[in-house]
């Protein structure tokens, strides 16, 4: 058994990731997060319940900027893997959160999708029109975004291969099944 630190692990990506990690039985899986309220967190909560009580998981409520906790975390296990998904996902709610000092690696897909075609993407999945509301450009808007993954491919051999409409098809069947709820 190795032993694998997910930073964030009770969000969306993190719980994904958590319980593909404890299917494959070869991991013993530790989860830090902060439960903060950018969004609902009890979503984050039943996102971990089931695995609560297991030998393979352990679960600490801390933020990862307060090194106290981080310390007494880091003397009580020895990690051969953390995977850092622990952030204020979006450029806006980012703008605002004082980061620590992980490395970062840019995720993403290598294909630009704008705004518009994401809307028709879930509109189509959906089945009803959105109701749009325009505004001007929000700080931190840019007009256009790319993301650069060389740093993953290179050193995490990061290759994603599920095109956009795949992904908005498979989101909304999860976001619509006792998964999403
Ligand atoms: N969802 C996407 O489509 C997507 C795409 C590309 C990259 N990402 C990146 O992947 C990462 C995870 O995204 P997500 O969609 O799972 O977001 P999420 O908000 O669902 O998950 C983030 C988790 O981190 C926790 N967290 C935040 N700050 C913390 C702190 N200081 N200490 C401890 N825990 C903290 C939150 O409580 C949450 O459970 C983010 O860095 C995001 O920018 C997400």
């Amino acid at each position: 058994m190795r032993n694998v630190l997910v930073t964030g692990g009770a969000g969306f990506i993190g719980s994904h990731l958590v319980a593909r990690l404890l299917a494959e039985g070869q991991w013993r899986v530790t989860v830090v997060d902060d439960f903060n309220d950018f969004y609902d967190p009890a979503l984050k909560r039943r996102n971990v319940s089931a695995h609560l009580g297991r030998e393979d998981f352990a679960l600490h409520e801390a933020d990862i900027r307060d090194r106290a906790a981080l310390g007494e975390l880091f003397a009580g296990a020895e990690f051969d893997v953390i995977i850092h998904l622990a952030a204020r996902a979006g450029v806006r709610a980012a703008m605002d959160y004082e980061a620590s000092g992980y490395e970062v690696i840019n995720l993403g897909g290598s294909r630009t999708v704008s705004l518009s075609e994401l809307i028709a993407l879930l509109e189509g999945e959906l089945g009803r029109k959105a109701v749009i509301d325009r505004r001007p450009t929000q700080p931190g808007d840019v007009p256009r975004t790319y993301a650069d993954v060389s740093k993953a491919r290179r050193l995490l051999g990061y290759d994603p291969r599920t095109p956009i409409e795949e992904g908005v098809r498979r989101f909304v069947q999860w976001f619509s099944s006792d998964g999403g709820r």
